[in-house]
């Protein structure tokens, strides 16, 4: 058996996000989100599914708290859902705020630490109509729902999460279009990373002057981005292009103060500069306590055409392609397994930043489930993936990278944004018919890695 024992103290989680799991889009005064209206556009979304019923985790929210207890899971982060709290981006919904009550307080009671995120893609469809964050205003509503949040909520919550993930907000919402609101527009995704940036800062500063003792974070999806041919040029200078894109152009503002140079060079077509005001980047590098990892794999890219996969290019001036490499194993997003890049990652951060705690907010693999003979789900895949993770995640911590805690993606099967309900992320199985809950094999081993904060054989 290996002897894999993570730090003393290490927070073992699960989590969702609301449009994917809550369901009940219309219940106690929600109005639309950008995602329910996308939803609604034909050929959007894999099968035209929607928010409903997602998991019911709204109105099951107390059923699903009992399983996490349960399996032993030591945290729960969730997304706060922007148009329950304040719809169509208006005055506070004091129902919207009373779920959330009751949830963090179901979680308490049984000793899970509440993990919410303010910002999990369901921006109100009502501030769309007006620009969405590649409006400027759009960064203070978002302060203003934060406050509205946290003066209901901040005396339960000891860590927050603004932002989830913005570069997909930004570059799959308004240069892609893959994701809502479905804006092919690279001019408007620029503008938008500024903003999400903004609105965080904005954010963040809010919820500590209310909360002083709370914890304050954003989480980022990070990915290695690698050149196909490391001696090609321009290979090279494909992957300096999109690593500025995809994680220096949030990293370096946030916590460095500045953007990079090269980045902001390279969007100058689209006007990137002017969305920056005197004295934003203060905002945006104000103190933080936490930073959140979300990772799935690694992209390999070239300035040659012939890739296949999209990868991680935003569409913003780079049009190259990522390669699907060689023979590594892929989930049944068609993302390849390589565990390494999540230790690359994390000694990325460690190194190339001022140091702060980290935490794998996400990480986690869609597999097809099948139900064995007795009613069991045997999901060997998606539990030697997560072993590989956490292995990966160990060999960072040895390396001296402080990280506190790892997120599986996710608690339930849920709703996969474009992908709709086809694929399944969930430790726990959901028959969206009955909405009965299926603990597969990956949750009964990894209430097992949490009790024993050590990783544990596959049995
Ligand atoms: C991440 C999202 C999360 C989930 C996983 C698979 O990018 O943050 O909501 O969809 O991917």
């Amino acid at each position: 058996m290996e002897n894999i024992v993570f730090p003393q103290g290490f927070l073992w989680g699960s989590a969702t996000a609301a449009f994917q799991v809550e369901g009940a889009t219309d219940a106690d005064g929600r109005t639309d989100s950008i995602w329910d209206e996308f939803c609604r556009q034909p050929g959007k979304v894999v099968g035209g599914d929607c928010g409903e019923p997602a998991a019911d985790h709204y109105r099951r929210f107390e059923q699903d708290v009992a399983m996490m207890a349960d399996l032993g899971l030591q945290a729960y982060r969730f997304s706060i859902a922007w148009p329950r709290v304040r719809p169509d981006a208006g005055e506070v919904n004091q129902k919207g705020l009373d779920f959330y009550k009751r949830l963090i307080d179901t979680l308490r009671e049984n000793d899970i630490t509440p993990w919410p995120t303010l910002y999990h893609w369901d921006l109100p469809q009502a501030l769309e109509e007006k620009g969405g964050w590649a409006n400027r205003d759009t960064a203070f509503r978002f302060a203003d729902y934060a406050a509205a949040t946290v003066e209901a909520l901040g005396d339960r919550v000891d860590a927050w999460t603004t932002l989830n993930e913005p570069w997909c907000s930004a570059f799959l919402g308004y240069a892609a279009g893959v994701h809502a609101p479905g804006r092919t527009e690279p001019r408007a995704a620029v503008a938008a990373v500024h903003h999400l940036l903004l609105g965080h800062g904005l954010a963040n500063d809010t919820i500590r002057a209310a909360s002083p003792n709370a914890q304050v974070g954003i989480t980022l999806n990070m990915y290695p981005i690698i050149p196909v041919d490391p001696r090609d040029p321009a290979d090279l200078d494909v992957a300096r292009r999109l690593d500025g894109l995809q994680q220096r152009i949030f990293l370096d503002p946030l916590l460095k103060g500045e953007y990079p140079a090269d980045v902001v060079a390279d969007l100058e077509p689209f006007g990137f500069a002017d969305n920056i005001h005197d004295g934003d980047l203060g905002v945006i590098s104000g103190p933080m306590d936490m930073l959140g990892v979300n990772y799935y794999t690694e992209h390999y890219v070239s300035s040659s055409a012939n890739g296949s996969e999209p990868g991680p290019s935003p569409w913003v001036g780079v049009q190259q392609a990522s390669f699907p490499v060689r023979d590594a194993p892929t989930t049944d997003m068609g993302w390849e397994v390589r565990p390494d890049g999540l230790t690359s990652v994390l000694l990325r951060v460690h190194h190339d930043y001022p140091k702060l705690p980290l935490y794998i907010t996400e990480n986690g693999a869609a597999f097809r489930d099948d139900f064995s003979g007795n009613g069991a789900i045997d999901d060997v895949d998606r539990t030697g993936f997560i072993a590989s993770h956490l292995r990966a995640a160990h060999t960072a911590i040895m390396a001296g990278v402080d990280l506190r805690g790892y997120f599986c993606w996710s608690l339930l099967d849920n709703f996969e944004w474009a992908e709709g309900y086809a694929k399944r992320f969930g430790i726990v199985h959901v028959d969206y018919d009955t909405q009965v809950r299926t603990p597969k094999m990956s949750a009964r081993w990894y209430s097992r890695v949490a009790r024993d904060n050590a990783l544990v054989s596959v049995s």
